[in-house]
């Protein structure tokens, strides 16, 4: 018999396949609202300035493409560290780069299973579909936590801490860091002290994914969250993406954070990351990092790349407030004055049964989660995209 002849075919990946699909869609008057990339007002996702002048620097002075190692661009990982800990923490931590957030996420559970055979990680309901399946794929049973409705004000705190209280000491925390995917709801810096005192007094291993980092209010005010868990908590696994914020989303250029409570732990944390990249990619994607370097490391590149998040947030505070206004005089039961108090690249929207499907047939391409690209509106379009969702909300 063949050798793969019982294999069946997997469903297409809940985002990829509506990207698929929207890019084979030949109407000029589609709009795309769903895989999670930046936009700007003529729909491109651009290179940003600063990726540009950091790249034309390392074509000019690059010397060599040799291996650098499992950890990857230590100039890298340590800029990363830096941003994410700040410039006096405390505790001991060792980054790794990895291939993507999604890299990150996975070395991390894995390093946790490591620890925990029979490990469960607790994901927020609703979340980034891949986080369940990178569980999955690593061996970890996954639980979920109630975080917030689209049609809530805020996190929903006291739910979450419910769910939460199901989990035995030991077990892992996925909490997002800002903006929320898909809800764009985001903890309030007193939910999220609460939150981190919780995980330390319960045992509970958290694990911050931050992918959004600089979306939502600033680069210092967007990291305070993950700041308190890791002054709150002794061990803490933290990734990062630059897909969003630096716009390198092809380039895989994520990390992944480990805080541990004592320097002898750190160091055989460091060996199994090692191990576990070894074994999977061996060492990290160099490009997206060696970018990332040296825009962190130059005082220049780095105001004009923190102008550049800055106006891209802008841009989605603004698009977001625009489609609230276009939203509310057509609107039944939804509210849309709640949009104005998410963030990021991410709303979800509460559709009708039904009411997804019949939104693509007319030209616009949402999740089936009801998740809206923010930034993959451009404003000519706001009008008629209230238009034709409103009729399924
Ligand atoms: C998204 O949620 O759309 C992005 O994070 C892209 C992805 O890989 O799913």
């Amino acid at each position: 018999m063949p050798h793969f002849s019982e294999l069946t075919p997997r469903p297409a990946d809940a985002l990829l396949g509506l990207m698929a699909a929207y890019r084979a869609d030949p109407r000029t008057d589609k709009i795309d609202l769903g895989v999670g990339v930046y936009r700007d007002q003529t729909g491109n996702t651009p290179v940003l300035a600063a990726v540009r002048d950091a790249e034309r620097r390392l074509a000019e002075t690059q010397t060599t493409k040799v291996y650098e190692g499992p950890q990857g661009n230590l100039a890298y990982c340590e800029a990363i560290q830096t941003m994410v800990r700040g410039s006096d923490p405390s505790g001991c931590a060792i980054t790794f780069a990895t291939p993507g957030g999604t890299g990150g996420l996975s070395l991390g559970m894995s390093l946790y299973r490591r620890t925990r055979e029979n490990g469960r990680v607790w994901i927020s309901r609703p979340t980034w579909p891949n986080h369940q399946h990178i569980a999955q794929t690593v061996g970890l049973q996954v639980g979920s936590y109630g975080y917030a409705d689209a049609t809530d004000p805020g996190v929903d705190l006291d739910r979450m801490l419910s769910d939460l209280g199901e989990a035995k000491r030991g077990d892992m925390v996925l909490v997002q860091g800002p903006c929320h995917n898909p809800t764009g709801i985001d903890l309030s810096h007193d939910q999220w002290l609460t939150l981190a005192d919780f995980c330390q007094e319960k045992g509970l291993l958290p694990l911050i994914d931050t992918a959004y980092h600089g979306f939502a209010a600033s680069l210092d005010d967007d990291i305070a969250g993950v700041q308190a868990f890791l002054q709150k908590c002794a061990d803490v696994l933290v990734v990062y993406s630059c897909s969003k914020n630096f716009g390198l989303y092809r380039e895989r250029s994520g990390a992944l954070i480990v805080q541990t409570d004592d320097e002898k732990s750190l160091e055989a944390v460091r060996t199994h990351l090692a191990d576990v990249a070894r074994a999977i990619y061996s060492m990290p994607p160099a490009h997206g990092p060696a970018i990332v370097a040296t825009i962190l490391g130059d005082a220049d590149l780095r105001k004009a790349w923190t102008e550049e998040l800055a106006s891209m947030r802008t841009r989605m505070v603004e698009l977001r407030r625009q489609l609230a206004a276009a939203l509310q005089p057509r609107s039944n039961s939804y509210d849309p004055a709640v949009l104005n108090a998410q963030n990021g690249m991410f709303s979800q929207l509460p559709f009708v049964e039904g009411g997804i499907a019949e939104l693509r047939e007319r030209g616009l391409y949402i999740p089936g989660s009801g998740r809206l690209n923010i930034a993959g509106l451009v404003s000519e379009d706001i009008d008629r995209a209230a238009a034709e969702m409103s009729a399924y909300l």
